[in-house]
C-alpha cells in the first residue's frame, strides 16, 4: 500500500528512484511521482495512473540532474487518484517535498489550523499537511531531521514519511510509525524503501528500523533517532535474495512466474526443519516446550488469502494436536471482544508482515497476555517483530498482487507448526510425524506434476472468457481451497466468483445454479471417511440443474468420471495436504482467464499487495 523510495548518492537520483518505484509498483498504482533537490529548489513530476505515465512525463520533460530524491507510488486513501493528489507534496514555499504511506488520523484538525493561518492546500490529501508542517519547522531554523522529529510528535495514525529540503541538498529524512520502511546501506550512497526490492539492485545490506523512529541518510551516513531526537540502533541484516528474484524471468506476469516457482518455494520452506535425529525443529520459533504445553486454545488471525491458509491450518492443528482452533478475520477480531488469556496461542498469518488489520489484532492479543506467533514471508517486517515467536516462510519476494507461492508456503508453515506442537505435546507418535514430513517433502515433485499439465487448465480457462459467474465447491480442507480459487478469480479476472462448502450448497446457494454455470469442484481423495462420496452427491445435485462441472480429482479416481464435464487430475496425497496441490490449477485458471480477458494480472484494479491501513 503505497511504495516509497529515497536516495542520496553519486548516481542520478531520478533513475534510482524511478527504478525503485518500478519494483514497488505492486504496492499501489493509482499515481506516481518524484521530487529531486537541485540548485536550491525542488524539481518534481507526478502523474495519475501507473508508473508508465510518470515515465512518459519525465521523458517529455526531464528533471534536472540531482543526486538526492524521493519517490512514491500511490494506493489512494485521502482524495481521488488524480495528478493533484499524487505525491510528492510540497510545502507552502516549495522548500520541502514529502511522500507518505499511511493515514494521518488527526489530519482534519491539522488542516483546519493551517488554513486558519493562511496556508493554501492544493490537494485533498492528509500528506500535504505534513509537508507544510515540516516546512514551517525548517523555516524556523532547525534542520530537516529535527523538523521531522517535531512534526511526528503531533501526528496521529500510521505513517511512513520521506522528505527532502531544497536548502539541504545532501540529506533525506524519513520517519515511521506502523508503516514499513527499510534503509539500504551502500558505499558512498544510501537508500530508503518501503521494502528492500526498492534498492536490491544496488545493495543487499539493509537496516531494519524500530517503531517511532526518524532516520536521516546522507551519502556517507545513516542516523536513527526516536521522535524526540534520542539515538536508537537499527538492526543490520543481509538480504538473501537478489535482483533476479525481482524480475519476471521470461514470464508474462510475476504471478505466473510465482505460480511456477512453487515447487522451489515449498521445498525452501521445508528446508532444515528436521534435526539429525529426525525430530522436527523450528529454529526461529522462540517458544519454549513449556509454553507450548501450556497452550489450550489457538486463534488464527489473518486477512485475504492468508485467512484461507488459516482455515486449512484449523483442520491440521485440531487433527494432529487436539487443541481447539478458531480462525478469525483480523479486521473483525478485536471488535468482538475475543476471549484470550496466557494459554491462548494467537497465530497471525501474513505474507507481507505489514497488514494493518492483522498488526492491530496481534497488539490487542498481546495486551490480553496471549502469546503471538507470526507466520510471515517478509524478514524484518512489523508483524514478526512485534510477535513472541515467528515461523518464516521462504517463498522469496512475492510481487504479483494476488498471492500464490505466499499461500502455499503459509500452508507449509501451518503444517509444520501443527506437527511441532504435536511432537512437543505428544499427541502424535514420532513415526506418524515422520510419515507426514515425508509426504510434505514429496509435495514439490507433485506440484511439478500439476504444473506440467498447465496447458489443459489454460484451455479450460480460455473457454470461459464469456462467463459472468463461476462457483467453486470443496469439502473439509478443500473448502478453503474453493474459497481461495474464487478469490483469485475475483481479484484478477473481476468475475463474480464464490466458493462454497459442498454440503452447504443445498441450503441456499444452489438457487444460483442455472444451465451452463461453470462450477470448479475440489474433490477430496478417496478415504475411509465419507467425504468423497458426499462430494459426489453435491456434484450430482448441481449437474442435475444444468451446471458444467470441472472436477479436480486425484489420479486413479474413476468414480468421479461420470460426474465431471472436465477432469483435471491431481497427484495422490492425503486429504489434509491436498490444498498444496489442488490450489495450483485454480491459480493457473485465474491467471490465464484474466490474461485472456486482457487484464493486468500483476496489478489488478483497486487492490494493493500490502494493505497498511485499517
Ligand atoms: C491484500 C492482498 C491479498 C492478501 C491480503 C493479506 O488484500 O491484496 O493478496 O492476501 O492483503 O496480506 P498479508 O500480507 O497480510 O498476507
Amino acid at each position: 500500500m503505497c511504495g516509497i523510495v529515497g536516495y542520496v548518492g553519486p548516481q542520478q537520483a531520478q533513475d534510482v528512484v524511478v527504478e525503485g518505484l518500478r519494483r514497488l509498483e505492486y504496492r499501489g498504482y493509482d499515481s506516481a511521482g518524484v521530487a529531486l533537490v537541485s540548485g536550491g529548489a525542488i524539481a518534481d513530476a507526478k502523474k495519475a495512473g501507473k508508473l508508465a505515465n510518470l515515465e512518459k512525463e519525465l521523458a517529455d520533460r526531464p528533471l534536472p540532474a540531482s543526486g538526492t530524491g524521493i519517490g512514491h507510488t500511490r494506493w489512494a486513501t485521502h482524495g481521488a487518484p488524480n495528478d493533484v493528489n499524487a505525491h510528492p507534496h510540497l510545502g507552502h514555499d516549495r522548500r520541502v517535498g514529502l511522500v507518505h504511506n499511511g493515514i494521518i488520523e488527526n489530519f482534519a484538525d491539522l488542516r483546519a489550523r493551517l488554513e486558519a493561518d493562511g496556508h493554501v492546500l492544493l490537494s485533498e490529501t492528509d500528506t500535504e499537511i505534513v509537508a507544510h508542517l515540516v516546512e514551517l519547522q525548517v523555516a524556523s531554523g532547525v534542520d530537516l531531521t529535527t523538523a521531522m522529529q517535531r512534526v511526528c510528535q503531533v501526528l496521529e495514525g500510521a505513517f511512513t514519511l520521506v522528505a527532502v529540503d531544497a536548502e539541504d541538498p545532501d540529506r533525506v529524512v524519513a520517519a515511521r510509525r506502523n508503516s514499513p520502511l527499510v534503509v539500504g546501506l551502500g558505499e558512498g550512497e544510501n537508500f530508503l524503501g518501503s521494502d528492500v526490492a526498492a534498492f536490491i539492485e544496488h545493495t543487499r545490506d539493509a537496516l531494519e528500523l524500530g517503531q517511532d523512529t526518524v532516520v536521516t541518510i546522507t551519502r556517507d551516513g545513516v542516523e536513527v533517532t526516536d521522535f524526540h531526537g534520542a539515538p536508537v540502533e537499527g538492526t543490520r541484516y543481509h538480504v538473501d535474495w537478489d535482483l533476479s528474484a525481482a524480475e519476471k524471468d521470461g514470464h508474462d506476469w510475476f504471478m505466473r512466474k510465482e505460480i511456477f516457482e512453487q515447487p522451489r518455494a515449498v521445498a525452501d520452506s521445508l528446508l532444515g526443519r528436521r534435526s539429525q535425529a529426525g525430530l522436527l525443529q523450528l529454529d526461529e520459533m522462540r517458544l519454549s516446550d513449556d509454553e507450548i504445553r501450556d497452550i489450550d486454545k489457538v486463534i488464527i488471525i489473518a486477512a485475504g488469502t492468508s485467512f484461507y491458509a488459516g482455515m486449512v491450518a484449523k483442520y491440521a492443528i485440531e487433527h494432529w494436536t487436539r487443541i481447539p482452533v478458531e480462525v478469525e478475520l483480523s479486521s473483525e477480531f478485536r471488535y468482538r471482544d475475543p476471549i484470550l488469556d496466557h494459554s491462548t496461542l494467537v497465530v497471525a498469518i501474513s505474507q507481507s508482515g505489514e497488514t494493518a488489520d492483522t498488526l492491530q489484532a496481534i497488539r490487542h492479543a498481546r495486551t490480553q497476555r496471549s502469546r503471538v506467533l507470526a507466520i510471515c514471508n517478509t524478514n524484518g517486517s512489523t508483524i514478526p517483530r512485534e510477535s513472541d515467536a515467528v515461523i518464516y516462510t521462504h517463498a522469496g519476494p512475492e510481487i504479483g498482487v494476488a498471492s500464490t507461492k505466499g499461500f502455499l508456503t503459509q500452508l507449509v508453515a501451518c503444517y509444520l507448526l501443527a506437527l511441532y506442537v504435536a511432537q512437543v505435546k505428544g499427541t502424535r507418535y514420532g513415526d506418524e510425524i515422520d510419515e507426514v514430513m515425508r509426504q510434505l517433502e514429496a509435495i514439490p515433485g507433485h506440484i511439478e506434476t500439476v504444473l506440467a499439465g498447465a496447458e489443459q487448465v489454460y484451455d479450460l480457462a480460455r473457454e470461459h472468457v464469456g462467463t459472468r459467474s463461476v462457483l467453486f465447491l470443496g469439502r473439509h480442507a478443500g473448502y478453503p481451497v474453493a474459497l481461495e480459487g474464487a478469490l483469485k478469480l475475483k481479484e484478477i479476472a473481476y468475475l463474480h466468483a464464490e466458493g462454497f462448502a459442498a454440503g452447504e450448497l443445498k441450503h441456499g446457494p444452489i438457487a444460483l445454479v442455472e444451465e451452463g454455470l461453470p462450477i470448479l469442484c475440489v474433490v477430496p481423495p478417496r478415504g475411509r471417511d465419507q467425504l468423497h462420496e458426499k462430494m459426489i452427491s453435491g456434484i450430482q445435485e448441481v449437474r442435475a440443474r444444468g451446471a458444467r462441472t470441472i472436477c479436480l480429482a486425484e489420479e486413479g479416481d474413476t468414480r468421479i468420471e461420470p460426474y465431471a464435464d472436465a477432469l483435471v487430475r491431481l497427484p495422490r496425497v492425503p486429504v489434509l495436504l491436498q490444498p498444496l496441490v489442488a490450489t495450483v490449477p485454480l491459480q493457473l485458471f485465474a491467471c490465464e482467464l484474466a490474461t485472456a480477458l486482457g487484464h493486468d494480472v500483476d496489478q489488478p484494479r483497486n487492490l494493493a499487495k500490502s494493505v497498511t491501513v485499517e
